[in-house]
C-alpha cells in the first residue's frame, strides 16, 4: 500500500481556512466583497465605502462614511524621521522595497505594537490606509530630486494620491478610473500575499510585520509585479502591427506571459471587464489609442492559441500609463488598495486564530550517524 502522502504544491485546491471578507467564484467568474459583486462596488461606490466594508462587513451609511472619510484624512501626514527614511533611500530602489521599509519603520514608531485587540488593529490599519499613500508619493518625488507634497486634507484617497506624487490632481475621469483600479485590487481571497500575511500573525507576531510580509510577497512579478511587467512587455512591442507575432513567438518559446492567467480563475478574471472599461475610457481621454490596441492584439492571441484569459494586472498596467503614472509605481498601488484586505484578513486570523503550521514529506538522505570533522 502507498503510504505516501498527497502533496498539493502551492497548496493548490487547498481549503485552509473561512472566511467572512470575500468570495472567488470561479465558476461564474465572479468575486464579492461581503457579499456584493465587485463589479456593482466599483461603479457604484467611492474605495472608501469599500475599504470600510472590508473592514466592517456592511456598507457604511452616509454618516459612517462622512466619519470615516473624516478620520482618515486626518491621518495622512507622516513623522519627520519617516520622510527621512524615505528621503535617504537609494534613488534606484524599487518604490516595492521604499514602501515595504517604510511600512517597517512606520510599525516601529507605534509604543505598542504587541498590543494586538481588534481595536487597536483596527487603529491601526486605519493609519496604514491613510499613510501609504503619502509614503508612495514621498519617494515618487525625493527620487527624482523633487521636494516632498504634504497630503491635503480636502481630496478623496485618489485624489490625493495624484497630488502627492504630481502636484495636481488630474480631471474627474482620470480620478474615476483610478478609484475604480482601488475597489478592483482592493481584496481578494487567500492569494499569496494574504496568506503571508496571516501565516506571519498567526504566530501572535504584530500587523505591521503581517503587512510587510503581504507587501513582500506582493512584489513578485507572478503575483502584484504582473502589472508593471504588462507595460514593460507592451512598450517592448511598441506597435500594433507586431502584437501577433511577438505573442505566437513567446508562446513558441514557453515564456509565461505577464498579465495571463490565474490560480483561481480559469474562465475568464471577474475583474477584468470593469478594468477594460476604465482603461478605454483613458485611451479615449488621452487620445492615446496605441497601447490598448496591441493589448487587444495580444488577448485575442492568446486566447485563440491557448485559451488562457486576462487577469487584472493586464488592463490596469496600460490605464496606470494612460493617468501618466510611473511604470514601477503600479505595485505600490496595488498596496494602496490591498492594504483594506490583508488587514481585514489579519483581525479575521487572530479572532480565531490557529498557529498556521502544515508539514512535507521529506526527500533528503535517510537517517544516518555523524563523523567528527576531523574522520571526514
Ligand atoms: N503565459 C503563458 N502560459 C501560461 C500562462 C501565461 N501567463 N499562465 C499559465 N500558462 C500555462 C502554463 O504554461 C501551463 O501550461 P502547461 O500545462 O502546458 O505547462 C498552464 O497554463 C497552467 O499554468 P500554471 O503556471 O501551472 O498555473 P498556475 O495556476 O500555477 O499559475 C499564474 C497561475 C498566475 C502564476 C500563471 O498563470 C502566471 O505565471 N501568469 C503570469 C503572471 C501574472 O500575470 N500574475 C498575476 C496573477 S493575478
Amino acid at each position: 500500500m502507498n503510504q505516501d502522502p498527497i502533496i498539493h504544491r502551492g497548496l493548490d485546491g487547498v481549503v485552509v481556512d473561512t472566511t467572512r471578507i470575500s468570495k472567488v467564484m470561479p465558476e461564474i467568474n465572479a468575486l464579492v466583497y461581503g457579499g456584493y459583486p465587485v463589479q456593482e462596488l466599483a461603479e457604484t461606490c467611492c474605495f472608501e465605502e469599500v475599504a470600510w466594508l472590508i473592514w466592517h462587513g456592511e456598507l457604511p451609511s452616509a454618516k459612517q462614511l462622512a466619519a470615516f472619510e473624516a478620520d482618515e484624512r486626518s491621518r495622512r501626514n507622516l513623522s519627520a524621521p519617516l520622510l527621512e527614511v524615505i528621503r535617504k533611500s537609494p534613488r534606484t530602489a524599487h518604490p516595492m522595497d521604499v514602501l515595504r521599509t517604510a511600512v517597517s519603520f512606520f510599525g516601529m514608531e507605534d509604543a505598542s505594537p504587541e498590543k494586538t485587540d481588534a481595536a487597536a488593529n483596527l487603529n491601526r490599519s486605519m493609519d496604514l490606509l491613510a499613510r501609504i499613500p503619502a509614503m508612495i508619493g514621498a519617494f515618487y518625488r525625493f527620487r527624482k530630486g523633487q521636494e516632498y507634497i504634504p497630503p491635503r486634507a480636502d481630496l478623496s484617497m485618489a485624489e490625493n494620491f495624484f497630488h502627492v506624487c504630481h502636484g495636481r490632481v488630474p480631471a474627474p475621469e482620470v480620478v474615476r478610473a483610478f478609484d475604480v483600479s482601488l475597489t478592483l485590487y482592493a481584496e481578494h481571497g487567500f492569494n499569496a500575499s494574504t496568506f503571508t500575511a496571516r501565516t506571519v500573525v498567526s504566530s501572535l507576531s504584530d500587523l505591521y510585520s503581517g503587512v510587510v510580509g503581504g507587501i513582500a510577497s506582493l512584489k513578485g512579478p507572478l503575483h502584484g509585479g504582473a502589472n508593471e511587467a504588462v507595460m514593460h512587455m507592451i512598450l517592448e512591442i511598441g506597435d500594433p502591427a507586431k502584437a501577433r507575432d511577438w505573442m505566437l513567438k513567446a508562446l513558441k518559446d514557453k515564456r509565461k506571459v505577464m498579465g495571463f492567467g490565474h490560480r483561481v480563475y480559469k474562465n475568464g478574471d471577474s475583474r477584468v471587464p470593469t478594468m477594460k472599461k476604465y482603461a478605454q475610457k483613458m485611451a479615449a481621454f488621452t487620445g492615446e489609442k496605441k497601447w490598448l490596441e496591441i493589448a487587444d492584439i495580444l488577448e485575442a492571441t492568446m486566447l485563440e492559441q491557448k485559451n488562457i484569459h486576462p487577469n487584472l494586472d493586464f488592463p490596469s498596467g496600460p490605464a496606470y500609463y494612460l493617468m501618466g503614472i510611473d511604470i514601477d509605481m503600479y505595485t505600490p498601488i496595488f498596496v494602496m488598495a490591498r492594504i483594506t484586505g490583508w488587514t481585514a484578513h489579519i483581525m479575521e486570523q487572530l479572532a480565531n486564530n490557529a498557529l498556521i503550521r502544515p508539514l512535507s514529506q521529506y526527500t533528503g538522505p535517510g537517517q544516518r550517524t555523524v563523523v567528527p570533522v576531523e574522520k571526514r
